[in-house]
């Protein structure tokens, strides 16, 4: 049993993080623990945790475990959680209803909690006391020693946690079994030092570790062998890439050392308006292969709360380097994430990120209402506005952003634009669906031997969320 502890996951220490090359090792043991077995792993919240679980799915696979179908069916059953906002929370805890269900006529199978959420003292202690059927519980710094934490748990036939607060070595061999043939999320960094005062990644990813340039781009290389058209580095906070290798390599380093790896597609989020540097933009304006779509989260177009928000940037600078982004680069699309009802945001801070939207009009936006996450500054501020104000607001911003969105993709109607088929549409099974390099979902009449393609699209209807197209030669 390894419980987190939220006073250690705020600590930050200088040492060094020991990059282990060959640091993942199945114990022989635990190869065949898994045969005849199932597993299912629901993921939640960000890129990092869908890249995460193809972590997790390929370490079961080499225990001899196989992918359910469904839910049900499965033998082991993991939730890869998100912490970010009150409502996931709920989401994961519905969900452990369902389980417990199934494990009423089912009692053999397996379940557990992973990601975010685990890393949470709170949570863990809620399925301490009310959830103890689960079997098992493990943290976004633990998930290496997965095998393990499973077969003692078999073992010994109940709960085992183990959940890490401080991370540990960045091991660069662990297994990926990946979602796409065609296109790939690659880790540049972990964990974040930004702590803006609303947020609990800090907390539940530690602290900024780069991944050496040379992992980075032999992987990237490796998928460019194997097929993959696209690729997209992630990173909480991606433009401060290298800041902790000391190694004098930055993000605009290692993205034209990438683009030049001839990756069809390569994409990178998220990125803080703090850290983007000209020498970056230079370096996505002068390749191809660099998709012209930059998410640039605002959360507030006031600097009062943008200073209350720790985010070190003014309205002015981040209108600044959006219209820097704007000129330089050909035919950029721009999205943005932003947050109503900070603690003590006023009309008039709140008219303010309105301002900003109307400025921007921005391809599209993640809005949120403020969610109080224990542990960080601004759960403790003092906060005056009811939660219909903050509705209301969410609302009309949401109004606002649609428009826009509608507005942006309008100005393709009848354009001939390269998308790369992914499969088939969600909606309607006789279409096929894909994403422009500027990031925008279409929706396509085309043959299905296009799947895994890019191909060029005359884009015939818009909407807000997406497009329709037909294949041109
Ligand atoms: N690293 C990214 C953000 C990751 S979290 C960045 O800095 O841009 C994704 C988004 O969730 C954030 O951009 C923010 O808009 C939102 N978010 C984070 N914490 C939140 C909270 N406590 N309440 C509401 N929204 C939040
Ligand atoms: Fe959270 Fe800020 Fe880090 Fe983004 S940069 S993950 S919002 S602390
Ligand atoms: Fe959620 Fe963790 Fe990502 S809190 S947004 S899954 S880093």
């Amino acid at each position: 049993m390894k419980l987190p502890s939220l006073l250690e996951a705020k600590k930050r220490t200088n040492n060094k993080i020991n990059i282990v090359p060959e640091g993942y090792v199945l114990n022989e043991n635990y190869k065949n623990l898994g045969l005849g077995k199932t597993y299912y792993v629901k993921t939640y919240g960000c890129q990092m945790n869908e890249h995460d679980s193809e972590n997790i799915k390929a370490i079961l696979e080499t225990m001899g475990y196989k992918e359910a179908s469904e839910f049900e069916k499965a033998d082991l059953i993991l939730l890869n959680t998100c912490a970010i906002r009150e409502n996931a929370h709920n989401k994961v805890f519905g969900m452990v209803g369902r389980i417990k269900h199934l494990k009423e006529s089912r009692p053999e199978v397996m379940a557990g909690i992973c990601g975010c959420m685990a890393q949470e003292e709170s949570v863990v202690e809620e399925i301490m006391t009310k959830y103890k059927f689960l079997d098992i519980v493990f943290g976004t710094h633990n998930i290496n020693n997965l095998p393990n934490i499973i077969a003692t748990s078999m073992a010994k036939k109940s709960l085992e946690v183990e959940v890490d607060s401080i991370e540990g070595e960045v091991y660069e061999n662990i297994p990926v079994k990946r979602d796409s043939k065609y296109k790939a999320w690659v880790n540049i960094m972990y964990g974040c030092d930004k702590f803006c005062t609303y947020c609990i990644v800090p907390y539940t990813r530690g602290k900024q570790r780069s991944r050496e340039p040379k992992y980075i781009i032999d992987e990237v290389k490796e998928l460019v062998n194997d097929g993959y058209l696209e690729v997209t580095l992630l990173g909480q906070n991606v433009n401060a890439y290298g800041k902790d290798l000391n190694i004098n390599y930055t993000m605009a380093n290692l993205l034209e050392d990438v683009a030049k790896t001839g990756i069809k597609r390569l994409r990178f989020v998220t990125s803080h308006p703090w850290d983007f540097n000209d020498e970056m933009i230079d370096v996505i304006a002068k390749y191809d292969n660099i998709m012209p779509y930059i998410h640039l989260p605002l959360q507030s177009g006031s600097s009062r709360i943008l200073k209350l928000m720790g985010r070190r940037y003014t309205k002015e600078e981040y209108l600044e380097l959006f219209n820097k982004l704007k000129t330089r680069i050909e035919n950029v699309s721009i999205t943005t994430d932003i947050i109503v009802g900070f603690p003590g945001e006023t009309l008039e801070d709140f008219n303010e990120t309105l301002d900003v939207v109307n400025a921007c009009k921005y391809d599209s936006a993640f809005t949120f209402v403020f969610s109080p996450r224990i542990g960080t500054p601004a759960c403790k501020m003092k906060d005056d506005v009811s939660i219909e104000e903050k509705n209301q607001r969410l609302y009309k911003l949401n109004d606002l952003v649609n428009k826009y969105a509608l507005e942006a993709n309008q100005k393709y109607l009848g354009k001939t634009v390269k998308v790369l088929v992914e499969g088939y549409s969600g909606k309607d099974e006789s279409m096929l669906m894909g994403y422009t390099e500027t990031m925008k979902l279409v929706n396509v009449k085309a043959d299905p031997k296009n799947i895994g393609k890019i191909i060029n699209v005359k884009i015939t209807d818009v909407k807000t969320w997406s497009m329709d197209g037909e294949i041109v030669d």
